[in-house]
């Protein structure tokens, strides 16, 4: 037996010996760069194949905000390690290791090439196509599309549409202060009810497309800041619509014992919407003093898939938008800030640094409504949180979580550590 024979037998041993060895396909069915395979357990997998015929494999969905790293470039980080490069904001995520000089870490999965075919080490069952999800979450956006006919005016929901249905940022930052400050001096008193739209409105020159399609030039660090607070207030200006429609699409959410949802639960969204705007504000203003201004880069509107899946459930609402979401912006907040303070940008540092304390406050919102509704119709908030969970958002939480942070808006460790990935 020649060297080559003894190596492959070793190598098939260990795949026999393994049971998590996975067979994917022959290798020629894997083309340069990147091939997605999906995983029956949500967490599907991008798998790297070099031109010098070399294979990698990590999770696809991007650490940092879930961008589809299988849409990514290879980069040479310049140590003859190879990185896969985000394609929604370019932070890279070595081949090896599945570190990011963000801070953020990948999970990455053994590959092995055996007589052509290609093993990836992994506890998951991976298809080349879609597998059909087995969960009982509608997949159908059951948001209604018309606006209700006759809403009365002075109306808190009769607001919130206005401002789901008003496209220019500024004015949508404008007209949420304008209500605030109604609803704060008494100016408005009804919370009332009204039909959102299935879809916030977009200014028509703002490109918007689909999750994956954004490619933007290497550029400059400026170039790059720039896209980081450009893809930030894209957030915001969804985040401001998301506190509307909970405001208005929940108007009338009842709970198991008939009453109603206290006066509170809608001042502490209104505050929500209003700093939101603010950060809007924030973060356009600084992108303008930068040289450029909001619109100029295409964006991703990712964001409300979450509104449209948990259209019809408050408790998930609240879960998935303020409990996952958000709470991940408090995880990537210090990679971010330390972003800007490597390339001496303070004036972009302050501006985060207000939006995370706002942050934290919209998380322990979430968190505060979400326990007050289970507590009220008899339910364990921490086994109902993580059920919703599992229903609503595709794949694991990640780590590094922002302990810390978290921790102030309330949410300790039993709330999202059993929602990682197991390992294996
Ligand atoms: S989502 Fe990947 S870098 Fe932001
Ligand atoms: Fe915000
Ligand atoms: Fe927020």
């Amino acid at each position: 037996m020649d060297h080559f024979e003894e190596d492959l037998v070793e190598a098939l041993k260990e795949i026999v010996r393994s049971g998590n060895w996975q067979c994917v396909g022959s290798k020629s069915k894997f083309k340069s760069p990147c091939t997605k395979l999906y995983s029956d357990d949500g967490e599907d997998i991008v798998l790297v194949h070099t031109e010098d015929d070399r294979f990698w494999a990590m999770d696809s969905s991007c650490p940092h905000e879930g961008g589809p790293l299988d849409l990514g470039d290879i980069e040479d980080l310049g140590d003859g390690r190879l990185a896969l490069i985000c394609p929604w904001h370019h932070f890279d995520f070595c081949l090896d290791t599945g570190a990011s000089s963000t801070g953020l870490q990948n999970q990455v999965y053994d590959v092995r090439v055996v007589d052509d075919m290609v093993y990836i080490n992994t506890q998951s069952s991976l298809s080349l196509s879609p597998i059909p999800s087995t969960n009982t979450a509608p997949q159908e956006n059951l948001l209604p599309v018309e606006v209700a006919s006759n809403p009365s005016e002075n109306t808190l929901c009769f607001w919130a549409t206005k401002v789901l249905c008003t496209a220019d940022p500024k004015e949508k930052v404008a007209l949420t202060k304008e209500i605030q400050e109604w609803w704060n001096s008494g100016k408005i008193t009804e919370v009332g009810e009204a039909t959102p739209p299935a879809q916030p409105s977009r200014k028509d020159n703002l490109t918007v497309l689909e999750p994956g399609k954004i490619k933007r030039g290497k550029g400059g660090t400026q170039a790059s800041r720039i896209a980081l607070l450009h893809s930030l207030a894209n957030i915001e200006q969804w985040a401001i619509d998301l506190s509307w429609d909970v405001i208005a699409r929940f108007s009338e959410f009842t709970l198991n014992g008939g009453n109603s949802l206290p006066r509170q639960f809608f001042s502490d969204f209104v505050k929500v919407a209003g700093d939101e705007a603010k950060h809007y504000q924030l973060l356009e203003e600084r992108i303008t003093e930068l040289g450029s201004y909001f619109g100029a880069l295409p964006v991703h509107n990712a964001l409300w898939q979450s509104a449209s899946d948990t259209s019809h459930d408050l408790l998930a609402r609240l879960a998935i938008v303020h409990m996952v979401h958000e709470a991940r912006g408090l995880d990537v907040h210090p990679q971010t800030l330390s972003r800007f303070a490597t390339q001496g940008d303070q004036r972009s540092v302050e501006v985060l640094e207000v939006i995370y304390s706002d942050e934290i406050t919209h998380v322990a919102a979430g968190l505060r409504w979400f326990t007050y509704i289970c507590s009220e119709e008899g339910r364990n908030c921490l086994t109902t949180f993580h059920e919703l969970v599992k229903l609503y958002f595709k794949g694991y939480l990640k780590p590094p979580f922002n302990t810390e942070g978290r921790k102030i808006a309330g949410m300790t460790e039993e709330w999202y550590i059993p929602l990682v990935k197991p390992s294996s």
